[in-house]
């Protein structure tokens, strides 16, 4: 990917994990869309004392760009905490993502706060996503 639109996507998920509400797991998230529009919307997870209530960084900045009027993306960055596990996106945000990938293929960026990344297809960390 443009090394450029990485470090804007990489600001943005370092600025919204700032924000990250992981008072249970203390894992912390951030997360940065880029849109067709040439928009970069973020998000962090949210964590709930209902477990299962609880809603990733990921979606969240997927949410966020769709309620801004998005219908298409174009990548997605995500980044963890400095000590922890990579946030690999769960199976039900690779779902959402799908939903509004512009290309099965769209950049799926996993990134360290250091700015280390590892870069995937969409469809090769979700095949056969269920689309109507
Ligand atoms: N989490 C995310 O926000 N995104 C990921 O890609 C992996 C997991 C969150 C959910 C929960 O708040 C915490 O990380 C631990 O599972």
């Amino acid at each position: 990917m443009d090394q450029a639109i990485v470090q804007k996507l990489l600001q943005k998920a370092g600025e919204a994990r700032k924000n990250a509400y992981a008072v249970y797991s203390g894992y912390t998230v951030g997360a940065a869309v880029l849109a067709e529009s040439g928009e970069i919307y973020g998000g962090c997870n949210v964590e709930n004392a209902s477990y299962g209530l609880t809603m990733c960084a990921e979606r969240n900045a997927v949410f966020a760009a769709v309620a801004a009027g998005e219908r298409k993306l174009c990548a997605v960055l995500i980044v963890g905490p400095p000590d922890g596990e990579k946030p690999y996106p769960c199976g039900a945000c690779r779902q959402v993502l799908a939903e509004f990938a512009e290309e099965p293929g769209m950049p799926v960026l996993v990134a360290a706060p250091d700015g280390t990344c590892e870069e995937y297809r969409l469809d090769e960390l979700l095949p056969y996503s269920f689309q109507l």
